[in-house]
């Protein structure tokens, strides 16, 4: 008997409507590959959003986790414990700076980010009280809390919830001359993703990070570079900023984070930024407990290899190259670096929704994001073979 109808139905009865997911009920995974309650397979080229970047339950990943439950799953930040002084040294080694605050979700690392930045502004850089402002880019994507929507340009994840947080100026994406022009005495901070994921996979001009980082130098503003999606291997080196040598002030860390197993984020900078915090003034009951902490130590190891990075070039190089194939064959546009690829189908064929459920049912699975594009971030350890497969999946979707 088919199941995935019913389990379809009462999914869509008791959960709130706040996504739109593809008619697929998962009840297995195994690296790049799920497999659905009917017992159909799917080669996974969404990989939770790039919280996958090692593939469905890791053997390293699970070890840690396993190991860990044996031991101790929380003990708060009230009491330490023996996972929490390792993981924020091996990851601020990797971030190749002083400080780690771990959280759990992405937006509540930005959240942290944005906190920081402010009262860094107003005790180190001499900030009027209540005066500062975080300059933002154009259909950026950095979480769902009110604060992060408030500068959202989506009406979708904004329209209906103000009144919104003050402070933010936005300038369009890869634009140096507007983020100059809107940075004054009272800029703390420039926040950008170095690649917009859900914008579409968008790769801002050659020079727009060192740009980004000069102009902070200059300007004394702090940079922080969300690469809660675009970091920790996906594009082919541990960082997106690394592939123009760019050290941002601040990264922000999470999906990858957790390995695909709890969630994890943080916050990683110098202790002249990140050193500003004192007790009782941020925190979290999850973030930083012995779990997460034992997940991301196995997560920094796997990173500390350069295997998976090295994966995201060659893979990528592979996608990519098949994919442009298909521009002018049903793609009118490619973009991308590493993993990861933002495509655009020709509206005149199918939304992006359509591509997405015939995928499904060629035994793919991808998410469509702003009408005709799709993401495709399959887990790094995709081999050539399944590129191939994806790709002609792809292809005969789009004939
Ligand atoms: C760049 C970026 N920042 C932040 C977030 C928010 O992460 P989370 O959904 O874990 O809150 C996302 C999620 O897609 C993201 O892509």
């Amino acid at each position: 008997m088919d199941r995935t109808p019913p389990m379809v139905e009462e999914a869509g009865r008791y959960t709130a409507h706040n996504y739109h997911p593809l008619p697929v009920v998962i009840a297995e995974a195994d690296g790049a590959w799920v497999t659905d309650v009917d017992g159909r397979r799917y080669l996974d080229c969404l990989a939770g959003y790039s919280a996958l970047n090692f593939g469905h339950r890791h053997p390293a990943l699970l070890e840690a986790a396993r190991a860990q439950l044996e031991r101790v799953t929380l003990t708060s930040r009230a009491f330490l414990h023996d996972q929490l002084g390792p993981f924020c040294r091996e990851l601020a080694e990797l971030c190749r700076t002083d400080l780690v605050l771990p959280m759990n979700t992405g937006a509540e690392a930005v959240e942290t980010a944005i906190k920081v930045a402010r009262k860094w502004g107003y005790r180190v850089k001499g900030v009027p009280a209540e005066q500062a402002s975080i300059v933002v880019a154009a259909d950026n994507f950095h979480g769902r809390t009110v604060t992060i929507i408030s500068f959202s340009t989506d009406p979708s994840a904004k329209e209906d919830f103000g009144p919104y947080t003050p402070g933010f100026r936005i300038v369009p994406y890869g634009d140096l001359d507007a983020m100059r022009a809107a940075i004054d005495e009272t800029t703390v901070a420039v926040l950008i993703e170095p690649i917009q994921g859900e914008a579409g996979v968008i790769v801002p001009p050659a020079g727009y990070l060192s740009g980004v980082r000069a102009l902070c130098t200059e300007a004394d503003v702090l940079m922080l570079a969300d690469e809660v999606q675009s970091g920790l291997g996906r594009t082919g080196d541990t960082f997106a900023c690394d592939h123009e040598n760019v050290v941002p002030d601040m990264y922000i860390l999470g999906k990858a984070l957790g390995g695909g197993v709890v969630p994890v984020s943080a916050v990683a900078a110098r202790s002249e930024v990140l050193g500003v915090l004192r007790p009782g003034e941020h925190g979290s009951t999850f973030g930083g407990n012995p779990l997460a902490c034992a997940v991301g130590r196995a997560v920094v190891s796997l990173l500390r290899t350069g295997e998976y990075q090295q994966r995201a070039q060659d893979m990528g190089a592979l996608l990519h190259k098949h994919l442009g194939e298909l521009v002018g064959h049903g793609l009118t546009g490619v973009r991308g670096r590493g993993l990861w690829a933002g495509i655009d189908i020709d509206p005149v064929r199918m939304t992006g929704r359509e591509a997405c459920e015939r995928l499904m049912v060629a035994g793919v699975l991808a998410k469509d994001t702003h009408g005709s594009t799709l993401r495709l971030a399959p887990p790094l350890v995709i081999t050539a073979d399944e590129v191939d497969y994806a790709v002609e999946r792809l292809a005969s979707v789009l004939a």
